[in-house]
């Protein structure tokens, strides 16, 4: 690796001799042009393009940027592998299920070996935008409502894809994407208006970006929306006062797709021109389009459009990450050494991660199944679908097989019968009736229903959150027949089960899991695994809830489950069903109160017990943690159950009285542990502060003395209370 001092001394020499329109070529990213376009761009000067789709096509661009260009720049060869190359893993909110960011880190790392053996040098992942709105298509790609779950993720993923150094064969550049705030568009529906508080804008959704530059990310995306009334492509305070002078980020800032020339629409400028010279000016480095240059190898922008140091300093950070990732002295790959089939290595890594992403929701009684020979009915679409590696895959990635299959090779002694019943869409009730006629003859009954991946990702809101088609009335049936009977959901966002729920015994939440998600989920139903997965969204009663999510304000008028459960009035928004007649509360009449599935909910086929939480301090001073004392929390947990099983302890704070009103939970820390039946482990926390305050809407941070109140436990649900005192 060349030393830093040569490094620097190597860009200057290259901005010195570069001209004008060579420095503004470095600052582009051309699309997936045809291989003889691509190979025109590169001569022309172009600095990035997408992957060609090999290494032979890769080698061959590479080599015209070394030898048929005036100063040989290496090219940045970009693509989303967002959640797999090859081996496709679970989509990030499946992995977030987990809540073992470790699985996110090993998709990574193999994901960035798989890409980087092809040539690819950078990726335009993680996507950590926060979002509570699960009518938006986009969650699938993100770690859900919390802000924590999302920094912790966010940043696995930027560890696994650049490794421990970027000069390393198999790392490539992350990106964090899409800066910022592009999971509240208004309605849930992509591209749409963003308007934010600044303490809101801080304490949710900037705070997983400024995790992942200082986990060392390399390049952030440029989101395509507003943020209260500047598009963020050309906000000059987000990109550069914020990003890059608060955060101290100094890599690379890529705009999204077109989001340059988007700005046309959103009606800030004038003209191509005028939103290059905005966009560059405000902080952008690289356009992603190719609209910096013009084919005859003119430039849109000329010397006095966008001042020479801001240009200089975009090229600076492009030639820096080049140099890092050692392009100048070898950018080409081995054809015979690209990965172009997961290998077992890769797919058991996939299994592993499948099975952790798996949330029980709902189950009296009926799973596992066992292994044991049995009669069983598999009815859905999800039954023969191989439509489980979900949205933002390539081409060319390995097919999934379907969840028929895989029983059949997990479950061997069982005696499978199926029966789709109905499509994805559409359906005729009459095959519904014959698909479960016979429904006595069999022993258990699994219902494979979903959304598929085609309703989720980007440019993909739904209004209506419920099981598309006669999905709902397939479930139904299946229930009426009074067969033992579980319902498994393959989906990439929190959906609508109201109008069933109630009446399944068993419900299993498989996400859209990837090349390995149907043995997954074959081995959940037979025993061989045990979910332990969380809800890292929180799943509405209707469409029209959203956004519900679990940190929220409490308002001035909550609205409190009366006497409609058994043991008086619980804490509304955090609990279960059932209305209240206390008038003036916000709520809505004609819904029960709370969500139908809380963050973090999750289940398991053992059940698991807390000891006493031990805090200590409970009494702390401001001076102590500024000084970097902190809070100690020790809890303990036991697998009281006779199975071995995976049990997730979350750490929540409430701020009880502060300057701004405070979330009712905010999640802090979590682990995930395996316990053996009847063994016991104990989990250690530490509250600083960094974790006690927030951010006001001037964007200071306070912790403010008063009481805290410290929950921890399984979820939301059951969790043990314990105060603490800040003290001026
Ligand atoms: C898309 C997405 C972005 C992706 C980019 C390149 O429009 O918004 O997440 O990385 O284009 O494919």
């Amino acid at each position: 690796m060349t030393s830093a001092p040569v490094q620097d001394q190597l860009v200057e020499n290259l901005l010195e001799a570069m001209t004008w329109e060579e420095k503004l070529g470095q600052l582009q990213i051309a699309f997936r042009p045809r291989l003889q376009d691509a190979a025109d761009l590169v001569r022309g000067g172009i600095g990035a393009i997408f992957w060609p789709r090999s290494a032979a096509a890769t080698n061959e661009l590479q080599r015209i940027a070394r030898e048929e260009t005036a100063h040989g720049i290496p090219l940045l060869v970009g693509l989303d592998v967002i959640h797999g190359q090859r081996t496709t893993f679970p989509v990030p909110l499946a992995q977030a299920a987990s809540f073992d960011p470790a699985v996110s880190e090993t998709d990574a790392r193999v994901t960035a070996q798989e890409a980087a053996s092809g040539g690819v040098n950078w990726t335009f992942s993680p996507m950590i935008d926060v979002s509570r709105d699960p009518r938006w298509g986009r969650v699938v790609e993100g770690f859900g409502e919390d802000t924590y779950v999302n920094s912790v993720f966010g940043a696995a993923k930027v560890r696994g894809y650049q490794g421990d150094s970027l000069g390393d064969p198999d790392s490539i550049l992350a990106c964090a994407k899409h800066f910022v705030a592009y999971g509240q568009a208004e309605g849930g529906r992509d591209y749409n208006t963003v308007d934010v508080s600044g303490q809101r804008l801080r304490n949710v959704y900037l705070d997983p970006f400024r995790a992942a530059v200082d986990a060392g990310v390399a390049t952030v995306m440029a989101a395509f929306n507003t943020v209260s009334g500047r598009p963020a492509h050309a906000n000059h305070h987000l990109l550069t006062s914020i990003l890059k002078d608060e955060f101290g980020f100094e890599g690379v800032v890529v705009g999204d797709a077109d989001g340059v020339v988007n700005l046309l629409d959103h009606g800030i400028a004038e003209d191509l021109d005028d939103a290059l010279r905005q966009s560059f000016a405000a902080g952008l480095d690289i356009e992603m389009g190719g609209n910096v240059t013009t084919s005859d190898g003119g430039t849109r922008l000329g010397p006095g459009d966008v001042p020479s140091a801001r240009v200089d300093d975009a090229v600076r950070r492009v030639l820096r990450l080049k140099l890092a990732l050692g392009l100048f002295a070898d950018p080409y790959r081995s054809p015979g050494d690209e990965v172009v089939v997961p290998s077992s290595e890769s797919r058991r890594a996939a299994l592993t991660t499948a099975e952790k992403g798996l949330v029980l929701l709902k189950n009296h009684s009926v799973l596992p199944l066992g292994t044991a020979r049995q009669r069983v009915l598999l009815v859905g679409p999800y039954a023969n679908s191989t439509d489980h590696l979900g949205a933002w895959v390539q081409s060319f990635a390995e097919p999934a097989g379907s969840l028929a299959e895989a029983i059949r090779e997990e479950c061997p002694e069982w005696d499978v019968t199926v029966r789709e019943g109905t499509g994805f869409f559409g359906g005729d009730l009459d095959l519904i009736g014959q698909a479960v006629a016979d429904a006595a003859d069999f022993d258990a009954i699994v219902v494979a229903v979903g959304e598929p991946s085609a309703l989720t990702g980007e440019a993909s809101s739904r209004s209506d959150l419920r099981l598309p088609g006669a999905q709902e009335q397939l479930i139904r049936a299946v229930a009426a027949t009074g067969r033992p009977s579980a319902v498994v959901m393959f989906n990439g966002r929190p959906l609508v089960t109201s109008d069933w729920i109630d009446a399944v015994p068993a419900l299993l939440e498989a996400w859209h899991s990837g090349l390995e998600g149907p043995r997954a989920v074959a081995r959940a139903l037979s025993g061989a695994v045990n979910p332990g997965g969380r809800l890292p969204m929180t799943f509405p009663r209707s469409s029209s809830q959203v956004p519900i999510y679990y940190d929220h304000e409490n308002t001035g008028r909550p609205a409190k489950v009366s006497g409609s459960l058994a043991g008086g009035v619980v804490d509304v928004g955090l609990m279960g069903p059932g209305n209240t007649d206390d008038h003036y509360t916000s709520k809505y009449k004609d819904l029960d109160l709370g969500p139908q599935f809380p963050f973090g909910h999750g289940l398991s086929y053992t059940t698991f017990g807390y000891a006493e939480v031990d805090v200590s301090p409970t009494t702390i001073t401001l001076a102590e943690l500024q000084a970097g004392r902190t809070v100690k929390v020790a809890v303990t947990v036991t697998n009281t159950g006779d199975l071995t099983g995976d049990e997730v302890t979350m750490l929540f704070i409430r701020d009880l009285v502060a300057s701004l009103a405070q979330p009712v939970r905010r999640l802090r820390a979590f682990t995930r542990n395996s316990l053996g039946a009847g063994e016991t482990k104990t989990s250690s926390f530490e509250l600083g502060w960094k974790d006690l305050g927030f951010s006001d809407n001037n964007g200071r941070y306070l912790v403010e003395p008063g009481a805290f109140e410290i929950h921890v436990g399984g979820g939301l649900e059951g969790t043990a209370r314990c105060g603490l005192d800040v003290l001026a």
